[in-house]
């Protein structure tokens, strides 16, 4: 955590300081009778609401925000292994979404981030594909985050502030090999996330859309795309948990609209 200090009123220098977290900041500065200039802005208090939670890049998340101060309404099938309000929710089951939804919003009161994180994966060549899991693909990688936009956008809109972050892909925008399924639902979540966007814009609601590529998680064990990856250099979670947490700490006059975060293998041909 660091905070920028100016001296005095019209001073064009100032100083740096840095601490643990931001209590001990304002506790040294008040000490020191400082004026303070956050860079960015405190989530302490925040009510958040994640999807996907209970494992994977969803609980680095919502760890991350935890951190920070932010209550959290946590939505899954399985109960996370974190403090916060729980709902357990199937979200390939649709009838179940806005009453779950509607549960948690009771008990945070407001909800000022909704993070659109719950996914899954398949991978099929096209002619192996089941109906029945094309269509679980699209339930819960997008028809899902729509239903719990729905839901929550008005009050956001009625407030005039919100953020709502999007656990999009590379695959969002590129085909990958036996993905259709997938890529064709991360596809739609972003185009979705994208016309959502000018939409909440005139309200003072901003959405954004994280898109990683290969994530250390259980997501793709046992697939060949698992297999392919085995070895190589993926992304720790926590980081992309530090990403959602910078995005929502952007002051309102900042946009940063879609965010593609890929893996760095220098020796990768
Ligand atoms: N890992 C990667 O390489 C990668 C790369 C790019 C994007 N992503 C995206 O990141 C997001 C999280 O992926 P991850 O890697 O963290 O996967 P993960 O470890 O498999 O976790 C998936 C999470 O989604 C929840 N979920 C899955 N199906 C659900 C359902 N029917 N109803 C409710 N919740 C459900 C799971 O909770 P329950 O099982 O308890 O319900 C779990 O908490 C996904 O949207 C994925 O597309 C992942």
């Amino acid at each position: 955590m660091q905070i920028v200090v100016s001296l005095f009123r019209g001073c064009s220098t100032g100083v740096t300081l840095e601490a643990a977290s931001t209590d001990s900041l304002l506790n040294i500065a008040g000490t020191l009778n400082l004026n303070l200039e956050m860079k960015s802005a405190s989530l302490k208090n925040k009510t958040a609401i994640v999807t996907g939670a209970s494992r994977g890049i969803g609980l680095a998340i919502a760890k991350a925000l935890a951190r920070e101060g932010v209550r959290l309404g946590l939505l899954s099938r399985s109960k996370p292994a974190i403090g916060g309000e729980f709902v357990a929710c199937d979200l390939a089951d649709l009838d179940q979404i806005p009453e779950a939804v509607r549960q948690l919003v009771d008990r945070l009161g407001t909800v000022d981030f909704l993070i659109n994180n719950a996914g899954v994966f398949l991978e099929k060549p096209v002619p192996e594909i089941q109906l029945a899991d094309w269509e679980r693909s699209l339930r819960v990688n997008v028809t899902a985050p729509f239903l719990i936009t729905r839901e929550i956008l008005p009050q956001m809109i009625a407030r005039k502030q919100g953020r709502i972050v999007n656990i999009a892909s590379t695959s969002s925008s590129q085909g990958y090999l036996h993905q259709s399924a997938y890529c064709a639902s991360k596809h739609a979540l972003l185009g979705f996330a994208r016309s959502l966007a000018i939409e909440a814009k005139p309200h003072g609601v901003h959405v954004y859309n994280l898109c990683p590529g290969g994530v250390d998680t259980d997501f793709i064990k046992g697939t060949y795309l698992g297999e392919r990856l085995k070895g190589q250099p993926m992304i720790n979670p926590d980081d992309i948990a530090e990403m959602v947490v910078f995005i929502l700490r952007q002051p309102e006059n900042i946009d940063l609209p879609e965010i593609i975060v890929r893996r760095f293998d220098p020796k990768a041909k």
